[in-house]
């Protein structure tokens, strides 16, 4: 009657596809026991890792707040859970950390219960958790954590999910600075317009990286990632953006961008050789002003 689940980090957006696109990695990720009580409700008895900053009652953690949306769904208000959470990345990072989290929970839950739901329908449960983190019920962090792979959000009412192939070779790096950028400051400074000539350039490419992933031809999918609407606002939040940018680029990385809300910037590759040298180079681009940053390689 106890469970451990792992959900991995995930790269949301993926440049042209602000809140419709993620991928998973396969490192870092967050933690979840579980064990099934006879107490109803979701009772937090540990947090490692996140130097006491998340909030341990169970209505205000993401992980906990799925659980019990969760629990109250299919009708188990007769049971309860105890949990311990193990955060293996940082919080404020652009990788997914609240929807790592939510996801590990929910799906131990749903397997402690003999899966009532299947993994598909645990989806808007993990998405309560992102409501709860930023304010926002957003599925493209949840959505590759929990079905991993390359997620496209079609729609989000109703909610309608897709899992699109990739390169059978094909990595990412991402690059974590060491500042911290909060998910609902990182949205609040978005504009709500959008130009028709903008528009058209980001369905361009947001087609575009799809045709590219699934054809599969690395040129167009480089070509492809390009975000004209989200990223040069947001980019100013990132010190260095457009020299890491760059210095990723100049060592063969097929795009890069912003991972998520930010800080975290990745790049895609089409091998682990250079996915790796792109790191170093993204690295030595923060540090050349005195910002560390943590580089993570993983295939896709
Ligand atoms: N799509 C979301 C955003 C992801 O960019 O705000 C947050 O991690």
């Amino acid at each position: 009657n106890e469970i451990r689940v792992f959900a991995p980090a995930t790269v949301a957006n993926v440049a042209c596809g602000f809140d419709i696109f993620g991928f998973a990695v396969d490192q870092p990720g967050d933690e979840v026991w579980l064990k099934l009580v006879d107490q109803p409700g979701v009772r937090i008895i540990d947090i490692i890792g996140d130097q006491g900053r998340l909030p341990r009652e169970a209505a205000r953690n993401t992980a906990g707040i799925a659980i019990q949306v969760f629990l109250q769904k299919i009708g188990r208000t007769d049971v309860g859970f105890e949990m311990i959470l193990t955060k293996h990345m940082p919080l404020g990072s652009g990788l997914g950390s609240s929807a790592a989290s939510a996801v590990a929970g929910v799906f131990a839950a749903n397997e402690l219960l003999g899966r009532p739901l299947t993994t598909l329908e645990l989806l808007p449960f993990a998405m309560e958790g992102e409501r709860v983190a930023c304010g926002s019920a957003h599925a493209d962090n949840v959505g590759p954590s929990l079905l991993g792979g390359f997620v496209v959000v079609r729609s989000y009412s109703p909610l309608d999910v897709i899992r699109i192939d990739t390169p059978a070779s094909l990595f990412a790096t991402i690059v974590h600075p060491d500042v911290e950028v909060n998910t609902k400051d990182a949205r609040y400074i978005l504009k709500n317009e959008v130009s028709l000539k903008n528009a058209i350039t980001q369905m361009g490419n947001v087609a575009g990286l799809i045709a590219g992933l699934t054809k599969p031809d690395y040129d167009l999918i480089g070509r492809s990632m390009v975000d004209v609407i989200i990223e040069p606002v947001r980019s100013i939040l990132i010190p260095e953006f457009n020299e890491v940018k760059q210095a990723a680029l100049d060592n063969g990385a097929l795009g890069c961008s912003i991972s998520g809300s930010g800080p975290s910037m990745f790049a895609l590759s089409r091998d682990l050789e250079t996915a790796q040298a792109v790191g170093s180079a993204m690295q030595q681009a923060f540090l050349s002003v005195g910002i560390t940053g943590e580089v993570y390689v993983s295939g896709i």
